[in-house]
This record gives structure tokens, C-alpha cells and sequence, in this order.
């Protein structure tokens, strides 16, 4: 057992400290504090889902307001080398979860007191009078932190990974009781360490059932405590990491088109090889489809009726992907050129287009339009997919003012500037959003956009290329000769 640097000396510790130039995370500076022993969590339950390549947590807590006025400020603690990889914190209550998730950010010390924790700092909708209870169901998933082990291993092997933790959940205030359940991908757990001093209830700790383990339950663990333990289990699957995501969503009210365009670098977490590629065994191998550690093939769900899909890497167009609609679904299968192996990169653009009128309302008030699009689409697998940073830019028509807009995703910046491109005369305002630390699990998530979009503005595009059409003729009148690039250059772009 040790403690966190958190509230025992939390002031002596400097080695992770925040170096102020980290763009990966938007937090808000505190003074050195520690959170005020408000709350005591009387019954703590942790889920650790090993399923993909990624853990998501989950961890339901009732706590207990333990002084003698409301609260509503409730803080978890994270070590600044974890919170820089914890992604999608969402907490809500457990008892309403139909209801909005609750507000959360991550606060921190002064650079200057060189701690090294830091805190999810969660808002309570309504202060938790003294004496009162509450039941948070507070989930999360943690990037890059399985480690293969062995590192390097031979094409066909299985591929075993490990992960670290602490036996207790992460806290601010003192835990009555508690414990950590584990759900791994199969029963395959070669190692995982065993806790000597008995548990609460005096059996073996982890207990095992299957593909699950539970340690604990413990009992009076005092605020910010660590139990470091590690578990080493089979995952014969790609670690595929995305280390950044670009997104373009752009939209042509003239001709009544969304068309999305995204850009991938992937990398794949996994065991690198031992040895050099065998292209040759890794054929004979494939047909019978076994599991392995590289990544193979991408399946994008895509909405219903996406339309003229794409695929091109760093050498060209790839042709083996495959595209299929209907009315219903479209899905677009891609093939990287090569089996991305542990260590390895692949990037990649896939774009389609899509009716406008599909995500597309007129508002019933002024010159208001919503569109409602998926903040992320992106690749579905059983193992995942995170995604360290994502940027999704929303190309709205020229003109567009007033630009508003909502998603659930959290995010670390927004931006609305004017983007001009070939043929735009004011230029077109487009929306950024960036956010990080994000998984598979996120898609779908919707995003909201509002502008208003005058009825006249409608008419400047077909008006500035009717101008460029009179004069592309002068030239041709005056010189013999047709510029026929540009008309290809026009066709493109409206
Ligand atoms: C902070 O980190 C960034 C990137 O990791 C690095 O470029 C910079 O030199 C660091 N600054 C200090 C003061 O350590
Ligand atoms: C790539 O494929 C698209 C459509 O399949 C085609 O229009 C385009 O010319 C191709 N580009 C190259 C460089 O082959
Ligand atoms: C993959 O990309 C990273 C940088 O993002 C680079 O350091 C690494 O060498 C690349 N790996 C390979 C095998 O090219
Ligand atoms: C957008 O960014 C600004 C700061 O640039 C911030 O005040 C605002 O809350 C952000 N909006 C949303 C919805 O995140």
C-alpha cells in the first residue's frame, strides 16, 4: 500500500509536474488546494472493462455529504501522467441517467507547487444537503496504458498484454467500502498479482469467476491511498491507436450536399515483430481467418444513403475496399495495403457524400438552419479504436452567420473562422471542434449546428460563377482557346 502524493505531502512531489506547454488537455489552474473533506463514499463499486484495447472504467459511488452545509464540488484524483490519457469523463446519476451528464473539469495545482495530481473537479446540479446521499456513476477509458509483454513477438503469435492499477479506486475522500471488478476479453489470464493481506471478507484476493476478477472488497481506505497491482491476459488483436483523427464536414446548400472527408494516423500499439514480415506465411495463414495482432481491415458503418465512397492512402487510391448501400445502411470495408503489425503506421483518407436534406431543418423563425451530424463515425470493431486527437471542422455555406452549436462530446477547443476556398468570394465560416483522448464508443454522438443563412446569400455562388463563366468566355473570345482546367476546377467545386 502506498499513497498518492495527493494529501500526505502531495507538495514534495515534482516528477510528473505540468510543464504549462502540453496542448493535449484544457484545464482550469487552481492554487494549491486540497479538496475540503466534505464527502465520505460510503459504498464504492468499480468496473474495469478489459474487452477492447483500451480499459473503460466505470465506478459507482454513494456518497455521503459529512459536513454541515450543502455541497455541490465533488473531485476525483488522477497522477498528471494518467489524466493525460483518461478520455470521455462522464458522470450522472446513477439512480436519473436518462438525465444530462453532470459538469466536469479537470482543475489543477499551480504549475509552481509541482504536485503531481491532479483532480476532475464534478458539479453537482443541486448542492447535497448535510447528511444526504447521492449515487454517481462517474465512466471513463484511459489511452495508451495496455503494454504488450513480450514486446516483440514472432507473426503467429498470440499476443498478451498487460496493465497496470491501483486495487483501489481513485479517490478524494476517505471509502467506507469498495471493490475493483475485472472483466477481461477470455479466461487467458497468465499473471495477475495477488493481494497478501486478506480482504474484507477474509478470502482470496482477486477472486476469480471465469473472465472475471474482483479485488476486494476493502474496507476504510483512507482519501488518495494506492494498491498498485497489475494483470497480464490475452488480447491476439491490434492496439489500434489513432493519433489524430481530421474530420471535415462540409456543407452545399446550392447543391444540396454534405460531404465528409476524414484523415486517419493509425498506429498499431501492439507487439512488434521479432523477426522480418513473411509475406509469404501470412497468406498461407489468412484464409482460415485467425486472430492476430495486426490489424487487418477497417469496417465503417456509415449512414443510410452515403453515396460516391472513397479511399486513398499515402501511394493512391486503395481498390480493396468495398462499398456498400442501401436505404437502410451503407458500409464502407477497407483494406489496408499491408497488415499493420505492433509499431507500424497507416494513414489514410475515405470520404462519401450525403443527402443535405437528411441532416438538414430549416428553423421555423427567421433565416435559421440546424444540421444535426454524427460528431464521430469512424471504423467499429470488438476491439476499438481510441483516438488521441480529434479535429472536426464543419465547412458551412458562405455567408453563414451566427454560428452556434451543441454535442455531448467533451472538448478542449472551439473555433469559428472563415475558410476561403477556390471560387468563394467572402469566404466560407467554418466551425472547429477539437477534442481528445476519445474511443469507438463515442460515435454517433450527435452535433448540433445553427446558423443563419440568408435567402439572398443562396444566389452569390451561382452569381460569382456566372461571372467567372463570362469571363473564362472573353478569354476564349479574345485569345482562341478554351481554359479547360478551370471548367474542371468549377465542376469540383460547386
Ligand atoms: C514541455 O513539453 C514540451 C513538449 O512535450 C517540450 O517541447 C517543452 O520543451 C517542455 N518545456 C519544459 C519547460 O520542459
Ligand atoms: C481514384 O478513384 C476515383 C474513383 O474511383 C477516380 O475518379 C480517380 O481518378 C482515381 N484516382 C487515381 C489517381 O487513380
Ligand atoms: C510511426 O510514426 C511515428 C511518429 O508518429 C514514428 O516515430 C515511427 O517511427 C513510425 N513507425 C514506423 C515503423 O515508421
Ligand atoms: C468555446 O470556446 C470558448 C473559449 O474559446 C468557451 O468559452 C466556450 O465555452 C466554448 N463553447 C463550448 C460549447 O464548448
Amino acid at each position: 500500500m502506498r499513497s498518492l502524493p495527493l494529501l500526505f505531502g502531495w507538495f514534495a512531489a515534482a516528477s510528473a509536474a505540468y510543464n504549462g506547454s502540453d496542448p493535449l488537455l484544457s484545464k482550469q489552474i487552481l492554487p494549491a488546494f486540497k479538496p475540503p473533506q466534505v464527502f465520505r463514499n460510503t459504498n464504492l463499486v468499480r468496473n474495469v472493462n478489459l474487452e477492447k484495447g483500451y480499459p473503460r472504467e466505470t465506478i459507482n459511488i454513494v456518497v455521503e455529504n459529512i459536513a454541515d452545509k450543502p455541497q455541490d464540488e465533488y473531485y476525483v484524483p488522477f497522477t498528471s501522467s494518467v489524466i493525460a490519457r483518461v478520455g470521455g469523463f462522464e458522470v450522472r446519476d446513477k439512480k436519473e441517467p436518462e438525465k444530462p451528464a453532470f459538469e466536469a473539469e479537470i482543475v489543477e495545482f499551480d504549475p509552481a507547487s509541482q504536485s503531481s495530481v491532479e483532480f476532475y473537479r464534478i458539479k453537482l446540479p443541486q448542492p447535497l444537503k448535510p447528511s444526504e446521499q447521492q449515487t454517481l456513476s462517474i465512466s471513463y477509458s484511459v489511452l495508451s496504458v495496455l503494454e504488450p509483454l513480450p514486446a516483440y513477438i514472432e507473426q503467429r503469435d498470440k499476443q498478451y498484454v498487460q496493465y497496470a492499477f491501483s486495487a483501489y479506486a481513485p479517490s478524494a475522500y476517505t471509502t467506507q467500502k469498495q471493490k475493483t471488478k475485472l472483466k477481461f476479453p477470455t479466461a487467458d489470464v497468465t499473471d495477475y498479482t495477488t493481494l497478501p493481506s486478506p480482504n474484507a471478507d477474509k478470502t482470496e484476493d482477486p477472486t476469480r469467476q471465469g473472465t472475471s476478477f474482483t479485488y476486494g472488497p476493502y474496507e476504510d481506505i483512507p482519501a488518495g491511498v494506492e494498491e498498485p497491482v497489475s494483470v497480464r491476459y490475452e488480447f491476439t488483436k491490434p492496439l489500434t491507436h489513432a493519433k489524430r483523427l481530421e474530420r471535415d464536414v462540409e456543407v452545399s446548400h446550392w447543391g444540396g450536399n454534405v460531404a465528409v472527408e476524414e484523415r486517419y494516423w493509425l498506429t498499431n500499439r501492439g507487439a512488434q515483430l521479432k523477426n522480418h514480415f513473411s509475406r509469404v506465411q501470412w497468406q498461407m495463414t489468412m484464409y482460415a481467418n485467425p486472430p492476430t495482432s495486426a490489424l487487418r481491415e477497417l469496417r465503417m458503418p456509415l449512414d443510410a444513403g452515403s453515396v460516391d465512397a472513397y479511399f486513398t492512402d499515402d501511394i493512391g487510391n486503395v481498390s480493396t475496399s468495398r462499398f456498400r448501400t442501401t436505404d437502410r445502411s451503407s458500409q464502407l470495408d477497407i483494406r489496408p495495403r499491408y497488415p499493420v503489425f505492433g509499431g507500424w503506421n497507416y494513414s489514410f483518407r475515405v470520404g462519401w457524400n450525403g443527402d443535405l436534406g437528411r441532416y438538414l431543418r430549416k428553423l421555423a423563425t427567421g433565416d435559421g438552419f440546424a444540421l444535426k451530424v454524427p460528431f464521430l463515425e469512424g471504423p467499429k470493431s470488438a476491439e476499438g479504436l481510441e483516438y488521441e486527437r480529434v479535429e472536426v471542422r464543419v465547412v458551412l455555406p458562405e455567408g453563414a452567420k451566427n454560428v452556434r452549436f451543441e454535442t455531448t462530446v467533451p472538448l478542449i477547443a472551439n473555433e469559428t473562422a472563415l475558410h476561403r476556398t477556390f471560387m468563394d468570394t467572402v469566404g466560407r465560416t467554418t466551425l472547429k471542434l477539437t477534442a481528445v483522448n476519445l474511443n469507438d464508443e463515442w460515435r454517433g454522438r450527435d452535433l448540433i449546428v445553427t446558423y443563419d443563412y440568408p435567402y439572398f446569400e443562396g444566389f452569390r455562388k451561382p452569381l460569382t460563377i456566372t461571372a467567372a463563366f463570362v469571363a473564362v468566355f472573353a478569354a476564349w473570345w479574345a485569345l482562341g482557346l478554351v481554359d479547360t482546367s478551370i471548367g474542371a476546377r468549377q465542376k469540383v467545386q460547386a
